[in-house]
């Protein structure tokens, strides 16, 4: 089944070449739909435009009012046929007016292994903490910041004589082939969530 995404960025947007370049080499069945900047100067939108896929972009000022804002990207993500919103690079919280729109259809990618360093500073935060391995975490969007659902994680080992960047570089190079597949898994409808003994939803990703 192709699925039809929309993207929500806010920076460079490497995650979405990634999902743009899977998508153009048939190894993820999806169409982008719509992109959706936080911010103007989002290169991300750069990266849209060229793949001719429309683009929409938020400002500062459209944000005074966090629920109108998530209404208004709701209502652009169904006018552009979306079935799943994938959050890539996003710097803003997604609420209740998006993720009511599109239950368990929010997808988030986090550059740490969550539940470890939550939020913005996530890569600077493992590394500054020294821990030996961190890595990439593609989870479902809920109500709880950076804490809903967990679809897939990719360990990134922090090797003796690494230096930030290159730890940077090792993280982001998963996190292009992670994104994409886990989509394609959500397009091969292989992701159930189910709740587990604990009372907690958990991903099952069926073979
Ligand atoms: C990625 O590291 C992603 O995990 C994080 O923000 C970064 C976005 O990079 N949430 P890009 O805009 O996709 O290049």
């Amino acid at each position: 089944m192709t699925i039809k995404l929309g993207v929500l960025i806010s920076g460079s947007g490497t995650n979405l070449q990634a999902i743009i370049d899977a998508i153009a080499a048939g190894t993820l069945d999806a169409s982008v739909q719509i992109v959706i900047a936080s911010k103007p100067e989002a290169y991300g939108l750069v990266r849209a435009r060229e793949a001719l896929i429309p683009t929409m972009n938020m400002t500062r000022e459209a944000y005074a009012e966090p629920d109108l804002a998530d209404a208004v990207i709701a209502m652009a993500m169904r006018n552009h046929d979306v079935d799943y919103v994938v959050m890539a690079g996003y710097m803003r919280k997604v609420g209740a007016n998006i993720l009511d729109a599109f239950p368990t259809r929010v997808i988030n990618i986090h550059p740490a292994l969550l539940p470890s360093f939550v939020g913005a500073h996530a890569m600077q935060d493992a590394w500054n903490h020294g821990v030996k391995v961190s890595g990439i975490t593609v989870h479902f969007a809920n109500a709880e910041y950076d804490r809903g659902p967990i679809i897939a994680q990719e360990p990134v080992r922090i090797e003796p004589g690494m230096s930030f960047e290159d730890f940077e570089a090792a993280m982001h190079k998963v996190e292009h082939k992670l994104y994409p597949q886990v989509l394609q898994w959500i397009a091969e409808d292989r992701v159930r969530v189910t709740v587990n003994d604990a009372g907690r939803s958990v991903v099952q990703v069926l073979s």
